[in-house]
């Protein structure tokens, strides 16, 4: 039986308690922890969002009724209690907040009973994670959780206060739009009145950002949901929230020094942590030469050596043959690895080759000096000298090598650096390295595809000096774009736009799109640039990852209140789902499956 809190009204959260407030009488609700019961005397441990409060029960205090109700609290029930703050008599509990005081009760209500909960609700919880996105109502009680959502809830305002504070206003865009180009595919909804047409959920802002300048709005920003169809990782959600920005009359320094405010206010708020400005900064270039990503976590060193030119000539034809066909010849030193066993040697091959590698050459500096090779037999000693010394290898290094086209190269070893990291246990945790990458290339070859895609997107600003390159070598045109980077996750991206109509043209034309299939698809936004375009640049974050990095979450899927699974299913509703018929033929809409779906 329910009862009814009628009469009584909430003076405190249980953890809001302490010593302070001894002698007070409080009304405090909530869900018990635990009961026990200890004969003549009742404890209970009351939770709710801000902590954990023990009450204790004894009949000559509360009288027999509230006392035999007492007895019958089990694990999350819903409960009112209302008595005296008292200074515990015992020892002090310096596991809670609280634990310097104890609330003796007078009465007790239960506002709800409860069935016992199919997993236990207890920090660190050792159950499955599908079950708990099933039961995500009871997962969220978790102190764990609580604690990240709250923190969640405390970062988006202190965005929100900075950014209002530096002139920026708050403005929405539409969720049921066009297809935005950020390169992923888009979630499709059927339109009623338009049998047969679809609007597209948002990838992200972008266009209405940019019309937003255009209107003359100066500084916008938005806590924006956007939707991407992709294959999801640990970092990645079908539906995700950006902290989305855009600035009129601005070049990238302006960008990037007020994010550089933003990134320190928020960061001191939502966590105590003093970041130190300027953020550092490296050239795409720089990033995949030095770590094999443009993302690099820089928390470690374990740098890429590229040994093209020492290796020219060898007698080693993967080597050579990987340089005559353009490409080059990179390695990196795992420091005294050199007893690592064949086995897991073996089993970094085949990592290397699940990232494009076609093989991955190593060497390991014995302590007397020799060398053990999968590929010394092809090389003079003076060759492998030449190589050992060019990776710094001393007695005890093990190096390995990949040789392929850059974009392999990089990648092979990129990947390579990041795994013999976490087997070396070289990642300091309460390091958090932010850094920006700048002057991405412009354009992207794609194979698939057969032309240039945008690495950005379309509406990004080639580097001046580089625009007349876009006729003769339109893969070394370097792009206004930058990305915000922490501990080797990329948090935000944005870039300088492109706001003269030839710029923008000629960019279509390198894209391979046709005059009307561009204005087919970005027509309202090509048409606005045609009445007054201020220049503009913007940015945005993923606010899910800024929360997982500051709270050091494994994954994404633990700040994010409702998330769904690696297939895009949500556990706790089942959706996607099938629909009604009659929803269905309202939209005119057949469902063909083909067999076995
Ligand atoms: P971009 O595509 O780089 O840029 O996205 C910006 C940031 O959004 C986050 N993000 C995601 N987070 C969770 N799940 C996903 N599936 C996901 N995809 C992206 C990342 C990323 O850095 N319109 C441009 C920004 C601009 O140019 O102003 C854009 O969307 O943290
Ligand atoms: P093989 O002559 O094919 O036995 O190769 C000798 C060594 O070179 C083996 O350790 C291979 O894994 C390695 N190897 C093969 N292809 C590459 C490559 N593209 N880059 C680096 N090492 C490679």
């Amino acid at each position: 039986m329910n009862e009814s809190m009628t009469g009584l009204k909430r003076s405190h959260r249980c953890a809001e308690l302490g010593a302070a407030n001894a002698g007070e009488r409080v009304t405090v609700m909530g869900w018990i922890q635990k009961q026990r019961n200890k004969g003549g005397i009742i404890f209970v441990d009351l939770r709710d969002r801000s902590g954990i409060l023990q009450i204790i029960f004894e009949e000559e205090e509360c009288g027999a009724e509230n006392f035999a109700k007492a007895e019958k609290l089990r694990s999350e029930f819903v409960v009112a209690v209302v008595g005296n703050v008292e200074k515990r008599a015992g020892e002090a509990n310096a596991s809670l907040a609280t634990g310097q005081i104890e609330v003796r009760a007078k009465e007790l209500r239960i506002l709800s009973e409860a069935q016992t909960p199919p997993f236990p609700i207890e920090e660190d919880s050792k159950t499955k994670e599908e079950l708990r996105l099933k039961y995500r109502y009871l997962d969220l009680r978790r102190p764990d959780l609580q604690k990240n959502i709250i923190l969640r809830s405390k970062i988006a305002t202190s965005i929100r206060a900075f950014l209002a504070e530096e002139g920026f206003l708050e403005i929405e865009t539409p969720m049921l739009t066009k297809s935005t180009p950020e390169g992923a595919r888009d979630y499709l909804v059927p339109s009623r009145v338009h049998p047969g047409n679809f609007y597209a959920l948002p990838q992200s802002p972008q266009l209405f950002k940019q019309l937003l300048m255009c209107s003359g709005y100066d500084r916008y920003f938005q806590l924006a949901k956007c939707f991407r169809d992709e294959d999801l990782r640990a970092d990645r959600q079908p539906e995700f929230t950006q902290v989305d920005m855009e600035l009129s009359f601005v070049d990238a320094e302006d960008v990037m020094e007020v994010n550089e405010r933003l990134i320190r206010t928020v960061c001191k708020e939502a966590i105590g942590l003093d970041v130190a400005l300027p953020l550092p900064r490296m050239t795409w270039k720089e990033a995949m030469d030095r770590f094999g990503s443009d993302k690099p976590d820089t928390r470690f060193g374990m740098e890429l050596t590229d040994v093209s030119k020492i290796v020219e000539g060898c007698g080693f034809g993967v080597f050579t043959s990987a340089l005559e066909n353009g490409g080059s010849v990179r390695g990196i030193n795992a420091k005294g690895q050199a007893e690592m066993p064949r086995k897991k040697i073996d089993a970094l091959v085949d990592f290397a080759k699940g990232y494009g590698a076609k093989g991955l050459a190593y060497l390991s500096v014995q302590q007397d000096g020799s060398y053990k090779s999968s590929f010394a037999k092809f090389m003079t000693p003076e060759e492998l000298d030449a190589l050992v010394e060019a990776m710094g290898g001393e007695k005890g290094d093990l190096l390995f090598f990949a040789a392929d086209k850059n974009k392999i190269v990089w990648n092979v070893l990129g990947a390579l650096r990041l795994e013999l990291a976490k087997q070396m246990d070289l990642i300091d945790n309460g390091k958090f390295n932010f850094l920006w990458v700048t002057e991405f290339p412009l354009l992207e070859y794609s194979e698939e595809e057969d032309r240039f895609v945008a690495m950005h997107h379309p509406f990004t600003m080639p580097v001046e000096e580089d625009l007349k390159l876009l006729d003769t070598d339109p893969g070394a045109v370097r792009a206004k774009a930058y990305d915000i980077v922490l501990n080797g996750v990329e948090l935000g991206g944005g870039s300088v736009r492109i706001f003269q109509s030839d710029v923008q043209e000629k960019m279509f034309e390198v894209l391979g799109f046709s005059r009307e299939s561009a204005y087919e698809r970005f027509g309202f936004l090509l048409n606005a640039f045609k009445y007054g375009v201020p220049p503009h640049a913007g940015l945005a974050y993923g606010l899910d990852r800024l929360v997982m990095l500051l709270v050091k979450a494994e994954s994404i899927r633990e700040v994010i209140a409702f998330p769904k699974v690696k297939d895009a299913s949500c556990l706790m509703t089942d959706a996607p789902n099938v629909v009604d018929r009659v929803q269905l033929d309202e939209l005119q809409i057949s469902v063909n499956l083909t067999e076995g779906e």
